[in-house]
């Protein structure tokens, strides 16, 4: 919200909603947020996908964004989120983002596994685990860091950081159970039974004495057409 406010939406004609593609919309979540200031149409390749939408009054189209099905300039901004991490050709699809947004094309959030930061150590220890799941599933667990050369090759002039998205420890307390389940069902199979109960009881000393800390960095990149 605050990127698209101060570094994207104060440079467009604000007379008319700002018209937007979400390439990878998932089940709309992020439209959702950009209801009131965007005019968005979302585009998923899992037709589950856009149907959610579609359910939920919103405009979306069954399409793959490595071929997005629409003629250049046809809206203001191209954005994703959570989208490149799993494209086959991420490249090709910020060129195709670059080729129908008129204005700007916006990843707003990948992240990237490699700058992981785990505490205690024994967490730590399940990185590498997690990322060879991240690879077996077809993803690119470092795409985080290469969105802002995607943008220059693709002729854009770039701005990009990286979200703060550090949990508070009441945040860390509610998200935990969620958290290590996703984490253990990931790695299952990929480190032997010791390292993952070490894990755990690291993991559950850490969060009953506060000092569990987990952080994946999340990037952005902003790029403006000439
Ligand atoms: C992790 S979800 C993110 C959903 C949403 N952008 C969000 O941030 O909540 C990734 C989405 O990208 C979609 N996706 C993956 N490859 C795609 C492709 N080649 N073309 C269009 N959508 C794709 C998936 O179907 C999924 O809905």
């Amino acid at each position: 919200m605050w990127l698209m406010r101060t570094r994207v939406l104060k440079d467009l004609d604000d007379r008319s909603l700002p018209t937007a593609l979400d390439v990878g919309c998932g089940p709309g979540l992020v439209m959702d947020l950009f209801s009131s200031m965007l005019a968005v149409k979302g585009l998923d390749i899992d037709a589950d996908m856009v149907q959610r939408v579609k359910e939920k009054g919103k405009d979306a189209v069954l399409g793959d964004a490595e071929d997005l099905p629409f003629d250049d300039d046809s809206f203001d901004i191209a954005y994703c989120s959570f989208t490149l991490l799993w494209v086959k050709d991420p490249d090709n699809v910020i060129k195709e983002m670059a080729r129908v947004a008129r204005r700007f094309v916006i990843c707003l959030a990948e992240p990237d596994y490699g700058g992981r930061i785990c505490h205690p150590k024994e967490i730590a220890e399940l990185d590498g685990a997690l990322i060879d799941s991240l690879i077996a599933e077809g993803a690119d667990p470092f795409i985080g860091r290469k969105l802002a050369h995607m943008m220059y090759d693709a002729g854009l002039e770039v701005g990009s950081g990286v979200h703060s998205g550090i949990w508070s420890p009441e945040q860390l307390k509610e998200e935990a159970d969620a958290e290590w389940n996703s984490l253990a069902r990931a790695v299952e199979g990929r480190v032997g039974i010791d390292a993952l109960n070490r894990s755990r009881s690291a993991w559950d000393r850490s969060l009953r004495d506060g000092s569990l800390f987990l952080f994946n960095p999340v990037f952005y990149a902003i790029g403006r057409k000439h």
